[in-house]
């Protein structure tokens, strides 16, 4: 008989609350629902996410969604194997509100407990949507993360660098506010952008000077501020080309960044692991971004690396990628009991050394 192995999972640490069933069946995933509330509009009127806000509605929220993905799957909790929750790294009261709701299931159904860092749940997607075999090369950019990992296992990974600042979805966020768009300001920066000279300002690319995968983006953030008070002294306004040309300028930064990077990365990989046409992959929102997307598809051909971007639900924050590294967890014996603790920093390499800073989201683990 084939194993099969079912999992709930369960995700709260920023401002999305998701529950979600996957099977791991003949070698595959099966996604059986994936159930998403985000917080956009609890948090846009402050242009970031307000922690104690968010926490309060993952608590109101959490058992809604994990009954809704149960009924989406066609199953009762009796039927999942085990139920695998994000106990960090995050806005702290969010997963305590993630890991109270799991514990209580836990206890409730006589079924285990898998504690998943969210990064891993983030790394593990490929295997989850293309079933990429180890070792590969991941880069997490999201709101709150920016890293290179080689991953070599379920619970082996190698980070190569990462932000010593702000993520850059952070960057595309204060970017947006200090042009006066919305939030979330990635989508909006980049839809300005389309219509803007990116050649018009010249921001700076922060750290190609320095040698390896380390990136700084929060220097570009004052860089763009400067633009606009320059204009704004001068003209006494900015004009909507204006800022087109600002948005354009700052996103061509990020993008030659990440993707000078990115090639360093896949030569490191490559050198560690003696592969040499493994796979790129990418998570997190700013993968959204098509310009960045095209930039990190440039490095990885450059390198012979093979670029993968996973399906943009499976990118951004969600509970599936969380059930599938219950499952990951699952097969290697790995269980956990009440006693687990929520974690604002888990870094997911054990040998790096502690970042520096905390931003909107928490740690930049
Ligand atoms: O992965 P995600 O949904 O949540 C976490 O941060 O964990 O990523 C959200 C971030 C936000 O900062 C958002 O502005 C950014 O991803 N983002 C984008 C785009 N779409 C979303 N950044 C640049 N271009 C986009 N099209
Ligand atoms: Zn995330």
């Amino acid at each position: 008989m084939t194993e099969s192995i079912s999992i709930l999972g369960i995700e709260s640490s920023c401002d999305d609350t998701a529950a979600a069933v996957v099977t791991a069946r003949d070698g595959q995933a099966h996604v059986l629902s994936s159930v998403v509330s985000g917080q956009d509009d609890l948090h846009a009127a402050f242009g970031g996410v307000v922690p104690e806000i968010a926490a309060r509605a993952h608590a109101e929220r959490l058992d809604l969604c994990v009954e809704k993905a149960l009924a989406e799957a066609g199953l009762d909790l009796s039927d999942v194997d085990a139920i695998a929750v994000t106990a960090g790294p995050g806005l702290i009261g969010g997963v305590l509100s993630g890991v109270m709701c799991a514990k209580g299931l836990s206890l409730g159904s006589g079924k285990p407990l898998l504690g998943v860092n969210h990064l891993a749940g983030h790394a593990l997607t490929p295997r989850m949507t293309d079933a990429v075999a180890f070792p590969y090369l991941m880069l997490l950019v999201s709101g709150g993360h920016c890293q290179f990992l080689i991953v070599e296992g379920a619970e082996d990974f190698t980070r190569l660098g990462g932000t010593i600042d702000d993520a850059p979805g952070e960057a595309f966020d204060k970017t947006a506010r200090l042009l006066g768009l919305g939030y979330p300001g990635g989508p909006l920066v980049e839809q300005e952008a389309k219509s803007g000279d990116a050649k018009r300002f010249k921001f700076p690319r922060p750290l190609l000077d320095r040698e390896g995968c380390d990136m700084s983006f929060s220097g570009l953030k004052t860089a763009l501020r400067r633009a606009r008070d320059k204009i704004i002294e001068e003209k006494g306004g900015i004009t909507l080309q204006d800022r087109a040309d600002l948005c354009a300028g700052f996103q061509a930064a990020v993008a030659d960044t990440l993707a000078e990077k990115s090639r360093r990365a896949c030569l490191a990989f490559q050198a560690s692991t003696g592969k040499q046409s493994a796979v790129f992959a990418v998570a997190g929102g700013v993968a959204a971004n098509s310009v960045i997307r095209d930039a990190l598809t440039g490095a990885a051909e450059q390198t012979g690396m093979r670029f993968l971007a996973p399906p943009l639900k499976y990118c951004t924050d969600n509970a599936a990628m969380i059930a599938w590294a219950g499952v990951e967890l699952y097969r290697t014996g790995h269980r956990d009991d009440l006693t687990l603790s929520a974690r604002p920093r888990w870094p997911l390499d054990k040998t790096a050394a502690p970042m520096l800073g905390s931003g909107k989201k928490g740690a930049k683990a």
